[in-house]
């Protein structure tokens, strides 16, 4: 039987991120350095498939500080944590490695910044996520207000209009937060804003590429998980450049093949904690049901490296 003809268009960048290979690379080399069992407090990165492989070689992934043992090392997640858990931790007198994204530190560092300036902060984030606990942990409650959308605004009561700073989540959609931003400084003029873009710079280029192939393709995927925020919000930035199916898949075996009856172009990419070996699953199970052309629709490159922690280089 002849394959129906499909051109797939490849996100290019997607998948992992700096901070995300960072974060992965921190577990296996506490795992060689102290041997199993490693703890992680929260997924290391928010992907299924990371979360599993890590579990083989010997991490436990834990919610609590006091769900570890204190005389094994805890390692803390990507999406970073507030300032109460390492503190808790050194009171324990516990080893523990910090794998937060040397891009959500610098959010927090932000964040003190303002603070010791005498300004009360207004985060743009999503409630219940990780690294918005994180950040807003960093200091006393009712220092950083969330908001998530710019209906919410209006609703802001503030200690003083003309002493207020913003800060984002890292993993947010470009042009809602821009909506959001322009609710802020219009309801509050003398708002200060971040130097440079706290939305990084692999949510800034995984979304770019998305609205790139969009005008290509009948259908997007994207690969990722349901807690993901960033590969979230990829599905959107798909939906809202026009294309009628933006789905979320954590696997080529979650693609509802029936939707994609008839359709003849199709834009793949990744979320920052998704594997490439889940990419290549994907693209596998397209060329075994269609005459399958790969096309990749390169928006920028990538060449970001961050430094890992000196606790997992130094010899035992
Ligand atoms: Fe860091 Fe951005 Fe990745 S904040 S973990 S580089 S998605």
């Amino acid at each position: 039987m002849t394959k129906p003809p499909l051109t797939l268009y490849l996100a290019a960048p997607r998948g992992f991120c700096a901070g995300v290979d960072r974060a992965i690379k921190i577990v296996e080399m506490a795992l060689e350095k102290w041997g199993p069992p490693v703890y992680v407090r929260h997924e290391i990165v928010h992907n299924r498939f990371v979360v599993d492989g890590l579990r083989d070689k010997g991490a436990v992934f834990v919610e609590d500080l006091d769900e570890c043992p204190l005389d094994r090392p805890v390692i803390f997640s990507a999406h970073g944590v507030p300032k109460s858990v390492p503190e808790e931790a050194a009171r324990r007198e516990m080893i523990y490695v910090d794998a937060t994204c040397p891009l959500v530190s610098k959010v927090h560092l932000e964040a003190a910044r303002h603070h010791e300036n005498g300004k009360q902060i207004v985060m743009i984030g999503h409630r219940g996520h990780p690294e918005t606990i994180g950040t807003m942990g960093q200091l006393p409650e009712g220092e950083v207000l969330l908001i998530e959308t710019a209906d919410e605004v209006a609703d802001l009561t503030v200690r003083d209009p003309d002493q207020l700073a913003y800060i984002t989540q890292t993993t947010l959609s470009i042009d809602d937060t821009a909506g959001v931003v322009r609710a802020l400084e219009a309801r509050f003029p003398n708002i200060e804003g971040p130097h440079k873009e706290d939305i990084c710079y692999a949510t800034t280029n995984r979304q770019g590429a998305v609205k790139a192939l969009a005008p290509k393709v009948q259908a997007i995927l994207v690969i990722g998980a349901p807690n993901s925020s960033n590969s979230r919000r990829l599905v959107e930035v798909g939906a809202a450049a026009g294309c009628d199916y933006s789905q979320l898949i954590q696997r080529a075996a979650d693609i509802d093949w029936r939707a994609l009856e008839g359709v003849s172009a199709v834009g793949l990419t990744a979320g920052a904690s998704a594997p490439d070996v889940l990419v290549d699953e994907v693209v596998q199970a397209f060329r075994d049901r269609f005459d399958l052309t790969v096309e990749p629709v390169v928006t920028a490159t990538e060449k970001i490296e961050f430094r890992l922690p000196r606790i997992v280089r130094e010899p035992a």
